[in-house]
């Protein structure tokens, strides 16, 4: 069972609500303590190192959910071996207007067109500063704001202020919802960005006495050749990994049903297939030892198996908790840990690849 009776019952009750207004519920519950779910398994085979940081499991939390990182904590209570807090911008920004996000039912997708809503640096700072308990892996998501005449100095500011307090950073060049925004995966563009990023990055490393893994977040509607680019660019500046990926503009193979021609970024199951593509092809072009990590349309054990398959080290999911409530958390858990049984694996790691090249050479 993904849920309980009465998770199930207030999952129908929020769906009765816009996607908005249930997004903003969700976030209040967790905050007050009254969503949680049943403690996730905490199987020591489950758990991955990468840099200096022991994830508990490799499932995170993607960003977008805790925008102005309100419940890192709580998001981790629910079992997640990390959190991603963001997109956050220098400046708070009101978004676009609303309505600006809607559940595509039928498909189990989610449509957004956001456009980085959110309380700025500062508001951010003031939170992750408060934490009671500063445990757990917290991953700081930097965007750039939508009037900023310099991104790449937008970028770089997001660097400088969370140095002290980021677990990793993600840098985001692929919100479809910043007009311009994903012009900065182009070559030139990308190899400036990355290079005042990682810059920051370790002059504030001096001070701070640690290195800050940096981690490039990229659309799935890359072409094979910018993709080629991109893993030149983030090996030859030294980039610590990517997170592949963020949502598509692609509307193939919807249902038909609901709210599909809304513009904004699509993810959950519609965004699955694409996702996997591109990250297996990331995978072959990056080599072996590049993290990645893989997210897009994660809503079962299965799933993220086959992401794991596909190259990833890591793993992050959002829309499907949309449809399947919190629970999903621990039942993806324990179904990855029944696989390594199945296949007599030690770690995920002796499972990641075996499916790369069939998903790379994958038609689009
Ligand atoms: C997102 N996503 C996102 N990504 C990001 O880097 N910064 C952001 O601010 C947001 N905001 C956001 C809002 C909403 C409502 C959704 C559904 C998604 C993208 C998200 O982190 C993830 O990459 C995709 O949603 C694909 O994963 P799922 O949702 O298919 O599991």
């Amino acid at each position: 069972m993904t849920t309980g009776p009465l998770q199930s019952l207030a999952l129908k009750g929020l769906h009765l609500l816009d996607a908005e207004k249930a997004h903003r519920l969700t976030v209040l519950a967790l905050k007050s303590g009254l969503l949680s779910a049943k403690a996730a398994p905490r199987d020591p085979r489950l758990k991955v190192t990468h840099w200096d940081l022991e994830f508990p499991n490799p499932l995170g939390m993607a960003a977008g959910f805790d925008k102005n990182a309100d419940v890192p904590d709580a998001v981790l209570n629910l079992g997640f071996g990390f959190a991603e807090v963001g997109s956050v911008t220098p400046l708070a920004q009101p978004g676009n207007p609303r309505p600006r996000v809607f559940r595509l039912a039928a498909d189990e997708g989610v449509i957004n067109r956001y456009g980085f809503n959110n309380e700025g640096h500062k508001a951010m700072r003031e939170r992750l500063l408060a934490r009671k308990v500063k445990d757990g892996i917290v991953g700081i998501n930097v965007g750039a704001n939508k009037n900023a005449t310099d991104r790449i100095a937008d970028y770089v500011s997001g660097i400088n202020e969370f140095a002290d307090l980021a677990s990793y950073f993600t840098v985001n060049i692929s919100s479809p919802n910043t007009p311009g925004l994903r012009d900065l995966q182009a070559r030139s563009a990308l190899a400036d960005l990355l290079q005042g990023v990682v810059a920051a990055r370790d002059a504030r490393a001096e001070e701070t006495g640690r290195r800050v893994p940096l981690l490039l977040k990229i659309a799935p509607d890359v072409v094979e050749e910018d993709l080629k680019d991109i893993v030149e660019e983030v090996q030859d500046k030294a980039v610590d990994g990517l997170i592949v990926s963020n949502t598509t503009v692609d509307r193939t193979g919807l249902s038909g049903e609901g709210p599909h021609q809304e513009a904004g970024g699509l993810s959950g199951r519609p965004l699955f297939r694409k996702s996997t593509i591109a990250l297996a092809r990331a995978r072959k072009l990056a080599g072996p030892d590049l993290l990645i990590v893989g997210v897009g349309g994660i809503d079962s054990a299965e799933t993220a198996w086959t992401k794991i398959a596909a190259g990833a080290d890591l793993l992050q999911v959002y829309s499907s908790l949309v449809f399947k409530g919190p629970g999903l958390v621990g039942e993806i858990l324990t179904g990855l840990a029944d696989r390594l049984d199945k296949h007599g694996f030690a770690s995920l790691r002796e499972a990641r690849d075996a499916n790369v090249d069939a998903w790379a050479s994958e038609e689009l």
